[in-house]
């Protein structure tokens, strides 16, 4: 992943538990450099090996720490300058889901090796949502819950999600079911 994701798990680390901790969060993933370019691409492995140290650290499950990251990356990247992009696709958190893989599509110009997530989403109801989550990874979905409330919380909506299909083959999709509450 592109060096800015690692930035925000860095980011996210010191602002909760101190520069200290992050170091030593470093140090048992062997990850051998403590900051990254955040233009520049990574293996996926290095920002795996991060989050198991920090579930070593914390004692927190993998989920959790995926969800809780995922949360704080909507506040991280929504600051960058790629956080315009976002907001253009409305002040909803319907039109923002929306215009998710446009925005992603639109950062790969300046990440050329961008292997961005893509999302679909179905009105089943009314205020009831199923969306679709597709990735060339795998095991990132519970961040995906944590992305979404990070989201809703952007544009004030409140929001439960549920996820109620888990995929098993690269080519599907992660499947949530999504009601905005009033
Ligand atoms: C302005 C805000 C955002 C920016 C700048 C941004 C940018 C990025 C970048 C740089 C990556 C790394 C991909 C790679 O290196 O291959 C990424 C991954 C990802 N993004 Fe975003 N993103 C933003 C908001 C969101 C939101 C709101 C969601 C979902 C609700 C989302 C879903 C994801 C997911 C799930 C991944 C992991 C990649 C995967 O699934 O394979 N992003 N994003």
């Amino acid at each position: 992943m592109y060096g800015m994701v690692n930035e925000g798990i860095r980011s996210f680390i010191e602002k909760e538990h101190g520069a200290e901790m992050w170091l030593s969060i470093c140090k048992s993933a062997n990850v051998d450099t403590a900051s990254f370019e955040r233009m520049t691409s990574y293996d996926d492995s290095i920002t795996y090996a991060l989050v198991g140290a920090i579930c070593q650290h914390t004692g927190l499950p993998a989920d959790n720490v995926l969800k809780v990251f995922g949360t704080y990356w909507v506040e991280f990247a929504g600051s960058s300058n790629f956080g315009t992009f976002l907001r253009l696709a409305g002040n909803s958190f319907v039109s923002r889901i929306k215009g998710l893989d446009d925005m992603h599509d639109s950062i790969l110009l300046s990440m050329p090796h961008l292997k961005p997530p893509s999302f679909e989403i179905e009105e089943i109801g009314e205020d009831t949502y199923l969306l679709d989550y597709y990735s060339e990874r795998d095991g990132l979905a519970p961040m995906v819950i944590g992305l979404l409330y990070g989201l809703a919380a952007e544009t004030d909506e409140k929001i439960n999600i549920e996820q109620v299909t888990f995929k098993k083959e690269v080519t599907e999709p992660d499947q949530f079911r999504v009601t905005l509450l009033k």
